[in-house]
């Protein structure tokens, strides 16, 4: 009787761990595909001319075949939301780590989806043996240059831009205080930009910056940073903004700071487009997020050289802002669940 009872105990205590390993393997696979409402974003944007562009997440390209649906339906450029940074591709010195790289770039390129490279060089997600190394200007800008070269010759033509460099300024907008300036001195950037064009003479080279989106301090630096290297005849085919907000809106002079990038005769962009909220967000809130969105596209349509509205991710499922802001979310143009929030429609209709 007792062993009886034991046995029952154990199949009833495997059948609760085959369940609860069902579903785990289901909440791996991610949400499934459903329709969603009106024209796919990527048809509207190429009819209005631009693209449409999303910060993809590598874990979920791997696991969720709805995420890889709704991508690839949806959007006509992608960027690495991770995957390309130094630290990603060159944890160890020498050594290069390509794998999930080029995953994205397979998927994309299997999907008529063009590939913005993130990012060459950037302050932050530095190998740590780039970040604690011991350097004199010689020698990190030679690992700086080699980094430029292995990577773009890697890539080749199947990434056609670059954001060559990522946030090189501080808040007041001049050049930031980092490991890259102290050693290598203020003409770092120029010295990324001119590699980059050894390497990839066809590409697209993009100074990426943050919090320089409307008329302030920082794209004042920006301005002047752009203008002196123009004038030196420093390759640089565009800006791109990343546009991180929250419901305070697109920044105050947004549409006027891009006109005065393209009037140097630059291409200008979208980024890494999100608006956060706080969680969990009223439906109200989500309105408000929808008019957020809508102005940005409609600003960047404003301004012919403006070429790509890019976000940086398309599903609450997968978005920086919770892990890196606490108490706030819900950033993206779908649920979790990838069903359209009213910030899709709007981004819809701001296309159209
Ligand atoms: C973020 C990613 O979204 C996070 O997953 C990662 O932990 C940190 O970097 N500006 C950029 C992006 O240029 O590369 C950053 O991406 C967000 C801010």
């Amino acid at each position: 009787m007792g062993r009886r009872l034991r046995r029952g105990a154990l199949a009833a205590v495997l059948v609760v761990l085959a369940a609860a390993v069902v579903v785990a393997l289901v909440e791996r696979r991610g949400p499934e595909a459903k329709p969603l409402p009106g024209t796919p974003l990527r048809e509207l944007a190429s009819q209005a001319g631009l693209r449409i562009g999303t910060a993809v997440d590598d874990t979920a390209l791997q696991r969720e075949p709805g995420y890889r649906e709704v991508l690839a339906q949806q959007f006509s450029s992608v960027t690495a939301e991770n995957v390309m940074k130094w630290g990603a591709l060159a944890a160890e010195r020498g050594r290069y780590d390509f794998t999930a790289a080029d995953r994205l770039v397979d998927f994309a390129l299997g999907r008529g989806m063009r590939v913005r490279g993130h990012a060459l060089v950037w302050w932050n997600q530095l190998p740590t043996w780039v970040r604690d190394g011991e350097w004199t200007r010689r020698t990190l800008r030679q690992e700086v240059r080699q980094h430029v070269r292995t990577t773009l010759e890697h890539f080749g033509e199947r990434v056609p831009v670059w954001d060559a460099v990522n946030e090189p300024l501080d808040d007041r907008g001049r050049l930031r205080d980092d490991l890259l300036g102290r050693v290598l001195g203020d003409g770092w950037v120029e010295d990324v930009l001119r590699t980059a064009r050894t390497y990839a003479p066809e590409a697209q080279l993009v100074l990426n910056e943050t919090a320089a989106d409307g008329l302030n301090a920082k794209s004042d630096g920006m301005y002047r940073l752009v203008r002196g290297l123009l004038a030196r005849g420093v390759p640089l085919d565009g800006v791109g903004f990343q546009l991180h907000t929250n419901l305070d809106g697109v920044p105050a002079g947004f549409r006027r700071n891009l006109e005065r990038f393209a009037a140097l005769g630059l291409d200008v962009e979208v980024t890494e487009a999100d608006v956060a909220l706080r969680t969990p967000a009223s439906e109200r809130a989500e309105r408000a997020q929808a008019r957020v969105y809508a102005q940005a596209v409609r600003d960047c349509r404003a301004v012919p050289r403006c070429r790509g509205f890019t976000v940086w991710g398309f599903t609450d499922r997968h978005s920086w802002i919770p892990g890196t802001q606490p108490g706030f979310g819900e950033a993206t143009l779908l649920d979790a669940e990838l069903r359209a929030k009213p910030a899709f429609r709007a981004v819809q209709r701001a296309l159209r």
